[in-house]
This record gives C-alpha cells, sequence and structure tokens, in this order.
C-alpha cells in the first residue's frame, strides 16, 4: 500500500492547455492570480518555449511539456539544486521503466548520447530565501528532433518492450520523478541526493579542454558547478590542479571534445 501511494502522484491544481508561449510564463502568471502553489501546467504544445541561457525550446504537438510549481525552503544561492534533484528524480523514474535514461550537466536528460529533455527552473526570491520555484520540463515523444536529439516514442518502437505506453503515462512517470527528487533533496538532504545524482552523470571522465589545458570531469558540487581536475599541477608557477565551473560557463556539447564559450 505505502509503495502504491508512493508512486501516485496528484497535483493539488491541474492547468492543460492547447497551446501557450510557455508552461513556465502561464504557471508564473496563474501563481499571481492566485493559482495554489503547486499547481501543474501541461500543454500540447509552445509557441515561445524557454530553454537554459535564454535558448528557445522549439515546442511543436508530440512533445511534452510541463511546469510544477514549488515551495522549497532553500536560499536563493541553492535554487540549482532544484534543478538537480528533478533531473534525478526524473532519469531514475525511466529508468525503473527499463529506459536508460543519463543526466549531462547540467539539466539534460540523456538517451544512447542525445538529447531526450531538458529542466529549466526559475524562483521568486525574497530576501535571499526562494519563495516560489517553478520547474518546467520539455521531454521529446513523439516531435520531430534535431541531429542530438531523440524522440523516446521512436526509440521504444526499435525495443522489444514499450513500458510507456503514451503521453500521458510519460506525463506521470515525469510529475512522480520531480516528485521523488524534490522529496529526497528535502528528506535526505543535497549530500544523498548529489550522490544519487552523479551515479546517473554520463559526463564523469569526460576531457575537456579549459583555455587549452586538458582537464576531466570530476565532479559537480552542491550548488550544481562542474568540478574538473587538471594533470599538471604548475603552470608559470600558478597552481590549477583543479577549477570549479558554473552551470552555462562551458559547454559539453554532444561531442567527445568541449570547448569553453
Ligand atoms: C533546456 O534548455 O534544456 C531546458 C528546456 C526546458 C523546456 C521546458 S518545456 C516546458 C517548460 N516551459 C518552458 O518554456 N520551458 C520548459
Amino acid at each position: 500500500m505505502e509503495s502504491e501511494l508512493r508512486y501516485t502522484y496528484l497535483p493539488s491544481s491541474l492547468h492543460i492547455f492547447e497551446s501557450v508561449p510557455s508552461t513556465n510564463q502561464t504557471l508564473w502568471r496563474l501563481l499571481k492570480d492566485g493559482a495554489d502553489k503547486n499547481s501543474v501546467v501541461i500543454a500540447t504544445q509552445q509557441t515561445s518555449g524557454r530553454g537554459q541561457w535564454g535558448r528557445e525550446w522549439i515546442s511543436p504537438t508530440g512533445g511534452l511539456y510541463l511546469s510544477v510549481g514549488v515551495v522549497p525552503k532553500l536560499e536563493a544561492a541553492d535554487s540549482y539544486r532544484l534543478t538537480l534533484a528533478s533531473a534525478w528524480g526524473i532519469a531514475a523514474q525511466l529508468r525503473q521503466c527499463g529506459i536508460s535514461v543519463g543526466i549531462k550537466w547540467p539539466n539534460d536528460l540523456v538517451l544512447e548520447g542525445r538529447k531526450l529533455g531538458g529542466i529549466l527552473t526559475e524562483t521568486k526570491v525574497n530576501n535571499g530565501q526562494i519563495t516560489q520555484a517553478v520547474i518546467g520540463v520539455g521531454i521529446n515523444w513523439a516531435n520531430p528532433v534535431p541531429e542530438t536529439g531523440i524522440n523516446l516514442q521512436s526509440w521504444q518502437d526499435s525495443q522489444p518492450h514499450q513500458a510507456i505506453s503514451g503521453l500521458e503515462m510519460l506525463t506521470k512517470t515525469v510529475l512522480v520523478g520531480i516528485q521523488s527528487g524534490i522529496d529526497c533533496l528535502s528528506q535526505e538532504g543535497i549530500s544523498v541526493l548529489l550522490s544519487k545524482y552523479l551515479d546517473l552523470l554520463t559526463n564523469i571522465g569526460e576531457q575537456v579542454y579549459i583555455d587549452n589545458l586538458l582537464g576531466t570531469v570530476v565532479g559537480v558540487t552542491t550548488r550544481g558547478n562542474l568540478h574538473i581536475s587538471f594533470d599538471i599541477k604548475e603552470l608559470n608557477d600558478i597552481k590549477m590542479p583543479e577549477i570549479y565551473l558554473e552551470p552555462g560557463t562551458i559547454s559539453l556539447g554532444y561531442r567527445k571534445s568541449s570547448v569553453l564559450f
């Protein structure tokens, strides 16, 4: 009985739209108009989907586009934990369905080395504390994808077993995943969550060039920064055995080698 309850997700308020500019934007508007702080917005398509770092998230019919309201007890400086928690939770739920999804730092869900989905967390802050967060998730289900992307329906068609029967089941799986990630963060803490996130991170051991120096990805910090260590111990008398990069300062790309922006 307990495990059945654990895997049931009943959003307090569910808003479903045919087409919106962005489910994140729509949820912020609903919240402003007094909607429940844990509301969920789902749309069939988005006309101005928002991606990370101000990019556009192309959102034709066939994909999953949803946003979830969360009120975490978190300082603004720790807001990236919500993205780490959601990425881990969603990947872990899909893996329970036999879909071997990994995480590409910081917020990409990957399948067979290609992008399956992404997460965009937005926050409102007062006195250094998050007062409201909106976690937006886009997953490629049956929508067309670029060369570096993959859609789950086509991938499943090539498998002997189709664990996800359609967009509705994918929606439920993603909502349960977000909930389990946030529960893990709030109940078990960032150290436990981070070790689970790192278990699914595809970048560990990856070699990256930073200013022409070859480094290796060795981890991610509790604030979501990428930890890179260098083989050389000294450079022009400056010791630089390791660095920490904030999300958005480097693109690991979908190739083996990486470049600094
Ligand atoms: C990324 O750049 O990888 C993050 C993409 C996040 C896209 C989702 S789709 C639902 C929600 N609404 C938005 O406008 N963006 C997020």
